[in-house]
Parts: structure tokens; C-alpha cells; sequence
């Protein structure tokens, strides 16, 4: 059998407004990855440690008040706990990891969404993360209106965008298209496409890295 392995860890970041189709493609690519026999990790933020889930129900239910600056605080401090637990250790261990959502979520929500400071987010995304950043992250683009047509459709929990404004969730994309606009490590998707499509796409650009970096070599 043709087993992969990795010279070290890739960090792959997943982002786009909700309904975007993050969490399909990201399960996707995981799912393709294993069968190639390369270690994968899907994970996503907030929620994927025992404080994230904490966090996460905090942030989603707001049984308190939470301020904004509070919230960017609880999503920072998701994002600590989740490199110390699962990204940290999963790429020492020279794993690929996929998360859905990152730290440019910070950058597009509550700073483009809710006008906090730039630079104070990405110092503090850069102290949270230990400075790593993903290796490519995968923008999932997609009309406001697409994305709210399907979650009308998704079944399960409503997502929080459905009770967003309007006008916040503009700024979310305005703010993920400006932060994107001229970034080499990530790889524009247009989410209008069928989701084998976008999968298709996705994991060819993630292989090229890999061998244009020549981040592989064939196990015999
Ligand atoms: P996100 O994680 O960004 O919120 P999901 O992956 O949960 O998005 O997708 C939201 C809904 O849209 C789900 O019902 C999913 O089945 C559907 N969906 C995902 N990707 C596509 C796609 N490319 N085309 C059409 N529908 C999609
Ligand atoms: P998520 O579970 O990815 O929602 P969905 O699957 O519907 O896209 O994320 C939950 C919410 O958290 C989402 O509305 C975006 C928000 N969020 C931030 O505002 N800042 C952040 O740093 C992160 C990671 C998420």
C-alpha cells in the first residue's frame, strides 16, 4: 500500500462567513486525506477543547452579559487553549490539521464586524497561536444571500448568523475579502460551486503545496 508521510505538521485554516460550506469541506478533505493514508486532524473553533466548550456555550447561549471586547477575549482565549491541546500536539506529531474557522475569524468578525483595533487582535492571535500561523487557509466566498438560503435549509440547530444584522454580517465579508485580498498562503473558493467541486479544488491546491514544498515522501 502507498503510504504518505509528512517531513512536519501542515495547519490548514478554514474560513468563511457561516453557511459558507466550511464544516462540509472541511470534512471532505479530512475524509480524502485518511483514505490517502496521511494522518489528519479535523478540529474547529470555538469548542474543540474542554474549555472551548465552555466557551462556546457561553458565547452562543449568553446566560450573562457579555461585552464586546469580552467576547473577542473568550474567542482568544478558546484559541489558547485549542493550540496548547490539539494543534500543538497533533503537528508535532507531524499530522495535517484542518480547522474550521481561525484566527482570521477574529480579524473579520470582531474586527472588521465590530470595528475593534486590528493590530491589537493579531498581536494577540500571534500570542495565543505561540506564532504559528496556517500554512493555507481555504476562503470560502460566498453571496451573504446564498448563505443564508442555506441555512434556512440546514437542518439541526439554527446557526447565531440567523439572528445576525444584516448589516454586521456586510462587514464580516467585507472584512474576510479585504484581509484576503493579497495574501499568497490562501486559496480563494468560490462556495457557489458544488461541494465535490470545491473539495476537488481544495485538495489539488493543498497536494501541490505539499509536493512544491516537498513536504512528502512515499513510505515503501
Ligand atoms: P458552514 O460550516 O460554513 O456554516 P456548512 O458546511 O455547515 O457551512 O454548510 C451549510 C449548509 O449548506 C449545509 O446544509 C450543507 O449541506 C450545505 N452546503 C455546504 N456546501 C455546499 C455547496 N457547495 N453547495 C450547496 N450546499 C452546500
Ligand atoms: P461556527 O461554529 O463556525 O458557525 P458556522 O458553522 O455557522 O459557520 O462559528 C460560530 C460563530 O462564531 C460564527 O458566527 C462566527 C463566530 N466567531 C467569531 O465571531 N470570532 C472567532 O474568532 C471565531 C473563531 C468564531
Amino acid at each position: 500500500m502507498n503510504m504518505e508521510t509528512l517531513t512536519r505538521g501542515i495547519l490548514i485554516a478554514v474560513e468563511g462567513i457561516d453557511g459558507s460550506g466550511k464544516s462540509t469541506l472541511a470534512n471532505k478533505l479530512r475524509d480524502s486525506f485518511q483514505k490517502e493514508q496521511f494522518p489528519t486532524v479535523l478540529t474547529y473553533e470555538p469548542g474543540d477543547t474542554k474549555l472551548g466548550k465552555q466557551l462556546r456555550k457561553t458565547l452562543e447561549e449568553k446566560p450573562v452579559p457579555v461585552c464586546g471586547q469580552a467576547e473577542f477575549l473568550l474567542y482568544a482565549a478558546d484559541r489558547a487553549q485549542h493550540f496548547v491541546d490539539v494543534v500543538i500536539p497533533a503537528l508535532t506529531q507531524k499530522k495535517i490539521v484542518i480547522s474550521d474557522r481561525m484566527s482570521d475569524s477574529s480579524l473579520a468578525y470582531q474586527g472588521y464586524g465590530r470595528n475593534f483595533d486590528l493590530s491589537l487582535i493579531t498581536m494577540i492571535n500571534k500570542w495565543v497561536m505561540h506564532d504559528i500561523k496556517p500554512d493555507i487557509t481555504l476562503y470560502i466566498k460566498i453571496s451573504t444571500k446564498s448563505a443564508v438560503e442555506r441555512l434556512k435549509k440546514r437542518k439541526g440547530k439554527p446557526s447565531s448568523m440567523e439572528q445576525e444584522k444584516e448589516a454586521f454580517t456586510k462587514l464580516v465579508v467585507q472584512g474576510f475579502d479585504t484581509i484576503f485580498a493579497n495574501r499568497p498562503d490562501v486559496i480563494i473558493l468560490d462556495g457557489e460551486q458544488s461541494a465535490e467541486m470545491l473539495h476537488k479544488i481544495a485538495h489539488a491546491n493543498i497536494i501541490r503545496f505539499l509536493k512544491d514544498k516537498k513536504l512528502f515522501h512515499e513510505k515503501k
